[in-house]
């Protein structure tokens, strides 16, 4: 029998994943959204596998912090989240495919809906279940992507008769730039779901993800929808983070050489030395998610130096610079940092042309998961107390 120590063993990369900083980073945000005393809530969005980070252990960590509401984007998440999660309810972003009514019955989910079509499936499937059930409604106020547009929610509010047979947990939009503050489009969908919810009193609602809580209270409605800020990617670009970081990614070297001075490295010769050099060849690549768009533009960190990663980024295998490490500290088998505390999934997602979502959802299926928790012994926080990002 192999145990998961042997398992971290053999591991070419080991991702920790810090459930204690996630479950710090969702009470920093309630405790956002509940400043002006309102009773707001706060959800968790675990779709992509909670950004990567493993939804069916982040779930039921959230749950014992409080978290009560749940948004997965397929039903298939859904269900997986039920198995751990069978109380609490589970939204599906991406709504009611035909034909799956019956799923989402006998899995106690709740779909999104998103447009009249779902709306009259989904009644169809309470008159013939002979029981309420949930459903969110969700608006679209500018995204045009998904969502009741105009026409569709115009036709909610003249005739509320289209909603009997179910009941509405929820009414929902979705902002198109709230990491930009500035952005006048976040005032126009505001004002947007402002009307639409005055229209269809009674129901709760659902307005801000993880940037869009930074907006201020009145982006804040009954429920915060945060995703990205949970895991640690920063809900305000171009200003300090003030989540938890929670993944780090330590990669195994494999070998080190010295090549002389003008040698190539790597597949197509895209780095060459500009001095004898030192090259360690460490266990990640493009099928764990280190994209190639990397080549020549990022670096990891190896007892205190950073270390430059050069040439193409292969399918398995990255090259890196080792000329000003001392040999002692780097031989085959130690690792280095690819992310942490000294390089964020944002970091990484600039040196990438991407973004942190993108990073996060990209985690490689390959790496040894290590959940810590490095809250478990620490004294309760104050309430209201929000998360800095010192502690990485
Ligand atoms: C409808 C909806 N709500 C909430 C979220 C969470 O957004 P964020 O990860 O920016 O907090 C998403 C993510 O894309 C989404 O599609």
């Amino acid at each position: 029998m192999s145990s998961p120590d042997d398992a971290a063993r053999r591991a070419g990369a080991i991702l920790s994943i810090d459930l204690g900083a996630i479950a710090a980073n969702w009470r920093g945000l309630r405790d956002a959204g509940r400043a002006t005393g309102r009773p707001v809530d706060c959800a968790a969005v675990l779709k992509a596998d909670a950004y990567g980070c493993g939804a069916t252990i982040v779930g039921p960590r959230l749950a014992a912090e409080g978290c009560r509401q749940f948004f997965v984007a397929h039903i298939d998440e859904g269900i997986a989240l039920r198995a751990v999660l069978p109380e609490l309810p589970i939204y599906v972003l991406n709504g009611l495919l035909p034909g799956t009514e019956p799923d989402f019955v006998e899995h106690g989910l709740t779909p999104v809906l998103n447009h009249l079509g779902q709306l009259n499936a989904w009644r169809a499937a309470a008159q013939r279940y002979n029981r309420p059930l949930d459903a969110v409604v969700h608006i679209d106020t500018g995204m045009h992507r998904l969502g009741f547009g105009a026409e569709d929610a115009q036709v909610l509010i003249n005739e509320r008769g289209r909603l009997r047979g179910l009941r509405l947990a929820l009414i929902i939009s979705h902002l198109v730039a709230s990491e930009e503050p500035a952005n006048p489009v976040n005032g126009e969908q505001l004002s947007r779901f402002r009307t639409f919810v005055r229209a269809m009193p009674g129901a709760p609602t659902s307005f801000a993800n993880s940037s869009g809580i930074f907006l201020g209270p009145d982006y804040h409605f009954d429920l915060l929808r945060p995703g990205a800020a949970l895991y640690g990617i920063n809900p305000l670009p171009g200003q300090s983070n003030p989540m938890l970081g929670v993944v780090a990614l330590q990669v195994r070297i494999l070998q080190t050489r010295r090549i002389d001075a003008f040698q190539t490295v790597g597949y197509g010769g895209a780095w060459r030395s500009a001095r004898p050099s030192r090259v360690a060849t460490i266990a990640l690549g493009y099928a764990d998610g280190y994209f190639r768009s990397l080549i020549n533009r990022t670096h990891v960190h190896l007892a205190g130096h950073t270390v430059p990663v050069i040439g193409r980024i292969s399918m398995d295998l990255v090259t890196v610079d080792v000329s000003d490490v001392p040999e002692e500290l780097c031989q085959p088998g130690m690792t280095v940092e690819a992310l942490g505390p000294h390089l964020t999934p944002d970091d990484l997602a600039e040196h990438g042309r991407t973004n942190a979502y993108e990073v996060m959802t990209a985690l490689g299926r390959r790496y040894h998961r290590a959940y810590i928790d490095s809250f478990a012994d620490a004294a309760p926080e104050s309430p209201g107390q929000a998360p800095t990002g010192d502690a990485a």
